[in-house]
């Protein structure tokens, strides 16, 4: 989902219609707060349920209706309103943050949890003030021009296999997760450590599709939150066209289990289970 989206914690409330299952309108405070409290069927329940030795790891990601995930190199542009503040409102009920070096790099994150009243809430829930920043990198091509990364307050776990470190100039309080099977990152053993080591149970990963593909095909994904924006983007004729997942094709296709449908302005908000 737009990563680069606008912190919207103090706008009006915007009302979503329960599509499926069906009931009253709701906001996506309230929605959230659905998710985070201990209840069957919602997330903070899922994930208690537990994944076995890994967190429970939910996927956040916006398209255009014809499949588009980014436009311009970037994917706030396919979001509107709604998709930023549940964007942000899903950061406040998990341990970590996962993404992509190539969506780090693409949205320049910064600080995860700006707005102080949604710091107060993660601590009501129990919770760091903010997640961990889990960053999945191969070439540790990530420089402090990163603002999460040059930030003394982040927390970050860089997830690789390279034994390099960041440049010193990454003022982030910087962990490393290194986990490598012949040379290459083993996605599963460091989805371990994270919960192990670092007692992560819950991770909201937000792209980008490259990295979605990789933790499809390991079987580590539990559930995709889909927004699907009311656009039609055709395709990107200077470069690769992205989907939600971009990558070798999943044989068989992964299915999907619906679970909730929403809208807002034409905008659909799908939350389905991964089938394993
Ligand atoms: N629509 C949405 O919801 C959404 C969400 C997120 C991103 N996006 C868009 O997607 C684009 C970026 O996506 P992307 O697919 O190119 O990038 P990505 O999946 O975020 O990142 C790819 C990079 O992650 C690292 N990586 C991923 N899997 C790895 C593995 N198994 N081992 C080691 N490193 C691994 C590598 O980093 P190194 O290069 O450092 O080695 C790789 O180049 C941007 O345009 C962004 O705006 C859209």
């Amino acid at each position: 989902m737009a990563s680069g989206a606008r912190d919207t914690a103090r706008g009006p409330a915007l009302t979503l219609r329960r599509l499926l299952p069906h009931g009253a309108p709701t906001t996506v405070e309230q929605l959230v707060e659905e998710l985070a409290c201990p209840r069957e069927g919602d997330l903070a329940e899922r994930a208690a349920a537990g994944s076995g030795s890994r967190p429970y790891l939910v996927l956040n990601m916006i398209s255009t209706a014809d499949g588009r995930a980014s436009l311009g190199g970037r994917s706030g542009a396919i979001g509107g309103e709604a998709d930023k503040e549940l964007f942000h409102g899903l950061r406040t009920v998990v341990d970590a943050v996962m993404a992509g070096a190539g969506t780090v790099r693409a949205e320049r994150y910064g600080r995860l949890v700006r707005d102080e009243r949604r710091r107060q809430i993660r601590r009501e829930r129990g919770l760091a003030e903010e997640p961990l920043a889990c960053i999945v990198s191969g070439r540790l091509a990530l420089t402090s021009e990163i603002p999460l990364l040059a930030d003394p307050d982040a927390r970050v776990a860089i997830v690789t296999a390279s034994p390099e470190s960041l440049p010193e100039d990454c003022r982030a309080d910087i962990d490393y997760v290194r986990a490598a099977r012949e040379g290459v990152l083993d996605l599963p053993s460091a989805m371990s450590e994270l919960r192990g080591r670092l007692g992560v149970r819950t991770v909201l990963c937000e792209g980008g599709p490259h990295l979605n593909s990789q933790l499809l095909a390991e079987g580590l994904v539990d559930e995709l939150f889909l927004s699907l924006s009311p656009k039609l983007a055709g395709d990107d004729v200077a470069s690769e066209t992205l989907r939600i997942v971009s990558g070798p094709e999943l044989d068989p296709p992964i299915a999907l289990e619906l679970l909730a449908v929403l809208e807002h302005d034409s905008h659909l908000f799908l939350r389905y289970k991964i089938i394993h």
